[in-house]
């Protein structure tokens, strides 16, 4: 974080600079907006997912290679966006291309185990120090059956998370994320607000939200709700939170969580889905020192496949074992997913790729901080691992309310368009951070600082 003087940005300057790289960018993509023409008569909005939405049109993609992604028109970037995150080994990495050649000929799909998914298993357990694993197919399905779990487990049905993470689609979890500001509510009572339409009132209700970094906050939350008969089953949290951009976990908080959540028996379930085999091979978990008794994995687990992954102390995982919980899904353990996973765990993602994934981190986030305050920008840049970002804010954020009253989004908001416009794929949304991968090298970070540079250099002129 910079220390020194900002300046104050002016918001004429940061309307005139994003109307003109929107021009640009709309006339950079005049394929796109044809696709977008041809698709949204069959698929709604053009996409397949509304997080793959974008006004006025997405930006549609043909390949990936390497480090780099090309679009309809043609235009290549350097991909820092990853599929949110999923690719650090990089696009068509040899050895997950090699992983899937071998393995479709011998038959995709069984719904019976082959010995990749006892190889992966084995793996996971050892990085994460945790003894018992189950797959799905993606994040969302892995922190409903760990919620399950560990409601079955504890014969509880309140749960607790984060006011303002992201864990995913299922009714449980789309609570109390992305709201306005003013509907927050009061810091010891925040509200269990639904992400949209379509989710029972009964389920948001189940859910009790906590801000990020107040372990007092947790645990007297925690106790009011013990005092109510509502014990909960377990916290979900992301140790270090991915959805605000980065919000690292202060000193001591994540140890005060664990002895909070011990105490009470609560099942402390890290979501690891964005954090996990991104910032160290075993996650957040090897990386802050903290043992969680779930962690749920999904994302960069594949290598680009569809995979999910549930670990768990055996204590916790006995109740699936003895047969009270099901934990079930007919494409769990596919065969061409688990040899991605196997590969990338085996020969890509290995403890010097980490090693090598955070010196260009660090050289990225070194870049953006020099520009800051050779600019005086107030903001700052934050990351861990393979993950970063410039957060444009004039104070530190520590939570959601800190975000949603400090965060620039007009800035945050030109900025992507800046960088698409000069071959810089970054993740859409306020809420993202960028994520390298292993084929990704000091070319493409220094385009981006060079990108982030000239920006700086026209807010400024
Ligand atoms: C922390 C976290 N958990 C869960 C999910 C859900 O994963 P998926 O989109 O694969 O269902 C996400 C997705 O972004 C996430 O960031």
């Amino acid at each position: 974080m910079t220390a020194g003087s900002t300046v104050r940005i002016e918001r004429e300057r940061v309307e005139e600079l994003t109307a003109g790289e929107l021009a640009v960018l709309n006339e950079r993509t005049r394929a796109s907006a044809q696709m977008y023409e041809r698709a949204r008569r069959t698929l709604s909005g053009g996409v397949a997912s509304s997080y793959q939405l974008r006004d006025p049109w997405p930006i549609y993609l043909v390949s990936g290679e390497g480090p780099t992604v090309t679009d309809v028109d043609g235009n290549r970037y350097w991909d820092f966006h990853n599929g949110f995150g999923s690719m650090v080994q990089g696009h068509a990495h040899p050895a997950i291309v090699t992983a899937l050649r071998e393995r479709a000929p011998l038959g995709t799909h069984f719904a019976a185990v082959t010995e990749d998914t006892v190889a992966v298993a084995e793996e996971l357990a050892r990085r994460f120090g945790l003894e018992r694993w189950r797959f799905v197919n993606s994040g969302s399905e892995a922190t409903m059956d760990a919620i399950r779990i560990a409601r079955g487990l504890t014969g509880r049905e309140t749960i607790v998370k984060i006011f303002g993470s992201y864990h995913g689609h299922h009714d449980a979890v789309m609570v109390s994320i992305g709201v306005p500001y003013e509907s927050i509510g009061d810091r010891d009572d925040l509200a269990s607000l639904p992400y949209g339409a379509g989710i029972p009132r009964a389920v948001s209700d189940l859910t009790i939200a906590v801000p990020f970094n107040d372990a007092a906050a947790m645990e007297r939350r925690i106790e009011r709700l013990l005092h109510e008969d509502r014990a909960p089953a377990c916290v979900i949290m992301e140790a270090a939170m991915m959805n605000l951009g980065v919000v690292l976990p202060e000193p001591g908080y994540l140890e005060q969580v664990r002895e909070i959540t011990s105490r009470h028996g609560i099942v402390l379930i890290f979501d690891e889905v964005k954090t996990g085999l991104a910032v160290a091979a075993g996650g957040a978990t090897e990386r802050f020192g903290v043992r969680p008794d779930m962690v749920t994995l999904a994302k960069t687990l594949g290598g680009g496949l569809p995979a999910g992954a549930i670990g768990a102390s055996a204590e916790v995982m006995s109740v699936v074992e003895d047969g009270s919980v099901y934990q079930v899904g007919t494409y769990n353990g596919n065969p061409l997913t688990m040899a991605a996973a196997r590969a990338s765990l085996e020969q890509v993602l290995t403890p010097d790729a980490y090693v090598r994934l955070e010196a260009l981190n660090q050289r990225l986030l070194g870049g953006c901080e020099e520009v800051i305050d050779r600019h005086q920008l107030p903001g700052y840049a934050v990351g861990i691992g393979s993950k970063g970002c410039v957060t444009f804010s004039p104070a530190r954020i520590v939570d959601y309310e800190s975000f949603k009253a400090n965060q620039d989004v007009p800035l945050t908001d030109l900025a992507w368009l800046w960088n698409m416009n000069r071959g810089i794929y970054m993740t859409p949304g306020r809420e993202e951070e960028w994520t390298l991968s292993v084929m990704h090298g000091e070319e493409a970070v220094d385009a981006y600082v060079q990108a982030f540079a000239e920006m700086a250099a026209a807010l400024r002129a």
